[in-house]
């Protein structure tokens, strides 16, 4: 990893991480950012594969202010994107993940920090908005998106991922279980992982979930 070393804001990803991005495409997602929902898989993948342009989501909230701000024409098409406006014009809030294409490295290394003293995503998006190349995807009812920046919302989250877990047995974001189902860990590696990690109940679920999806 690498580190950030003040928070000179979040478009700094792309010139920290100029060299890792090398020559390809890329998406940032925000740490304190949790999406969940069904088929978040696909739109993600679907995004991914976009080979030009920008892909955000967009989500709706009570307090817009907070966060980027979209609004759109009747066609669904994006109109404009402003980071924590006093007067929202939408309930849209643009979430904390991004896929970029290339350029997103050249626009990053050209903004200038915004009157909060940051390098704005914002501001990055807006660059792809005006060349017509940014795509926002709605995320709505059946999904749910959750910002756990204070320790109110990290709560609200923590409430919400137990109450799912503890109901269906499954984890939510488990990414030894998403390596296993997508083929990139076998079972015995899992295990192995397992094994590492004791009697905690996550070990528990890894044998279980290792011996599940073997058996599938
Ligand atoms: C950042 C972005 C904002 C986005 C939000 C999502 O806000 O600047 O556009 O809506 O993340 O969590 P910040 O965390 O800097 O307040």
């Amino acid at each position: 990893y690498a580190e950030q070393a003040a928070p000179n804001g979040l478009a700094e990803a792309f010139i920290i991480g100029r060299e890792f991005v090398g020559d390809d495409r890329v998406a940032l997602v925000l740490g304190d950012n949790i999406f969940y929902g069904a088929g978040l898989s696909e739109l993600a993948t679907r995004a991914a594969a976009v080979e030009q342009g920008a892909t955000v989501f967009a989500y709706p909230v009570e307090d817009p202010e907070r966060y980027g701000v979209a609004t759109f024409d009747a066609d669904g098409r994006v109109t404009s994107i402003e980071e924590k406006p006093e007067k929202p014009q939408s309930q849209w809030a643009v979430t904390g993940l991004y896929f970029y294409d290339n350029r997103v490295l050249d626009i990053a290394a050209n903004l200038q920090p915004s009157p909060r003293g940051e390098l704005e995503i914002t501001d990055v998006n807006k660059v792809y908005l005006a060349l017509g190349e940014l795509f926002v995807s709605k995320l709505g009812r059946g999904h749910a998106w959750l910002d756990t920046g204070t320790h109110d919302s990290l709560q609200d989250a923590g409430a919400f991922v137990r109450t799912i877990e503890q109901r269906q047995g499954l984890k939510v974001m488990c990414p030894e279980e998403i390596a296993l189902e997508q083929g990139w860990l076998t079972a015995d590696q899992v295990l192995a992982r397992a094994d590492q990690l004791g009697k905690t109940s996550y070990a528990t679920y890894l044998r279980r979930r290792a011996q599940e999806l073997a058996g599938a």
